[in-house]
């Protein structure tokens, strides 16, 4: 019989075997359900990361896990080469879902912004005349997008572009939540083709602009013909309490950009919509992807996508994150070492008053997994704090007890 490995083993052999582009907090998985994950010994916790949002329908969900393996049974995979019967009833399931004539399927988030981001050049070279090669893209400091080379191109993070030039051009930087930035720059500007923006951005540590913010943004984009361009990767999919984030300021994107939670976290799921007057400038060989609108990803994610309404996860995400923040700036009021906390729906974010001891935030998040729930810091200070949006309101109380304990424990 083959020998099982203990978590210090099967670190040992990642560390050796596997590159460094991450730094994982020392807890090894084994198995999930729900809001819970376990450890190889069998330690419980609550996952209070839900993989960076993506399961947000909580850990294999019976649902969709039946809906990826009676498929898996069936047919996994045919390439665009050929049609397959269940591509065509989920482009048109979501798309009247989210309400856009069209879908483009992929699998990352990485490539469903860099599919917006072709789309948006071809659009503007064809539709809006801006003369071949010109067509410039304006993205916001403190952005995350994704890894891809273009990407990182437009990153003012270091450790995201360091060293990874050459550059792709076409991208101009305007500050995150200043209206008038992008209102000079859009007045000034004629070869601008699109904005791309995070409706809140969750990578750089959850930072929500001011009310107001993606509707001003929108309407100087229609005034300017540019394309507004939400990646809601993140964001979407009842994460912040409405299906959509930009769905707090009644804002349809012209171009919307979705991963993660598409599939409950179960499968590499990503996509893009627009309307027709946008995807059509697309046409066969342009632009594509072995695996994307594979058949088991179109079943996972017309079911995620039910499971999201028949369990009304964006008002539970809504109504359970004003509990989470109450009770986290109570903790702030009397606290040395958390200062504050923001966010919306159930993405949140507990900043660190690191001046004392700088990896206090990663200490605090070692102690966190040691009482049973799992977080990691982002830019060294902040803890987000985005579980499974199935989470009850008792288990939302356990799991605040747990980190103002914790907190505590560090004052
Ligand atoms: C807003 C946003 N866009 C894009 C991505 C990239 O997604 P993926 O890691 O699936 O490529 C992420 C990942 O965290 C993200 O937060």
């Amino acid at each position: 019989m083959e020998k099982k490995l203990n978590a210090a083993q099967l670190i040992e052999l990642e560390s050796r075997c596997g590159a460094h582009n991450y730094h994982p907090l020392p807890v090894v998985l084994e198995r999930g359900c729900g809001v819970y994950v376990w450890d190889v010994d069998g330690k419980p916790y609550f996952d209070f990361l839900s993989a960076y949002s993506a399961v947000n329908q909580g850990h294999c969900h019976p649902r969709i896990v039946e809906a990826m393996t009676d498929q898996a049974h069936k047919l996994t995979l045919t390439s665009r080469a050929f049609h397959n019967d269940k591509l065509g009833p989920y482009e048109e399931f979501a798309t009247r879902y989210f309400g856009y004539d069209k879908l483009l399927p992929m699998n990352t988030g990485a490539e469903a912004v860099e599919t917006a981001l072709k789309l948006c050049r071809k659009w503007a070279y064809e539709k809006k005349g801006i003369a071949k090669g010109e067509a410039k893209i304006v993205t916001c400091e403190g952005n995350f997008h994704g890894r891809t080379i273009s990407i990182v191109s437009f990153s003012v993070d270091p450790d995201a572009f360091d060293g990874y030039g050459p550059y792709t051009p076409g991208f101009v930087t305007v500050p995150y939540n200043n209206v008038e930035a992008l209102k000079e720059l859009l007045e000034n500007d004629p070869t601008i083709a699109g904005f791309l923006v995070e409706p809140i951005q969750g990578e750089a540590g959850v930072f929500v602009p001011d009310e107001g913010y993606l509707k001003a943004c929108y309407d100087i984009c229609r005034q300017h013909n540019v394309l507004f361009i939400a990646d809601e990767v993140q964001t979407g999919i009842a994460r912040t309490g409405r299906l959509l984030a930009c769905d707090y300021e009644d804002v349809h994107p012209d171009i919307l950009i979705l991963g993660k939670a598409l599939s409950g976290g179960s499968y590499p799921v990503s996509a893009v919509l627009a309307d027709n007057e946008i995807m059509e400038v697309i046409r066969p060989g342009q632009h594509g992807s072995t695996f994307g609108g594979n058949p088991i990803a179109a079943c996972v994610a017309v079911v995620a996508l039910e499971v999201v309404k028949d369990e009304k996860l964006a008002e539970n995400a809504n109504r359970l994150g004003e509990i989470f923040r109450e009770e986290m700036n109570k903790l702030c009021a009397t606290s040395s070492v958390a200062s504050y906390v923001r966010g919306k729906g159930l993405l949140n974010a507990l900043i660190i008053n690191n001046d004392k001891h700088k990896d206090l935030a990663w200490d605090i998040c070692l102690k966190l997994a040691v009482n049973g729930l799992l977080a990691k810091p982002t830019h060294t200070n902040i803890i987000r704090f985005a579980p499974p949006l199935v989470i009850s309101e008792d288990q939302l109380r356990e799991c605040i007890d747990i980190i103002v304990k914790t907190v505590r424990e560090f004052e």
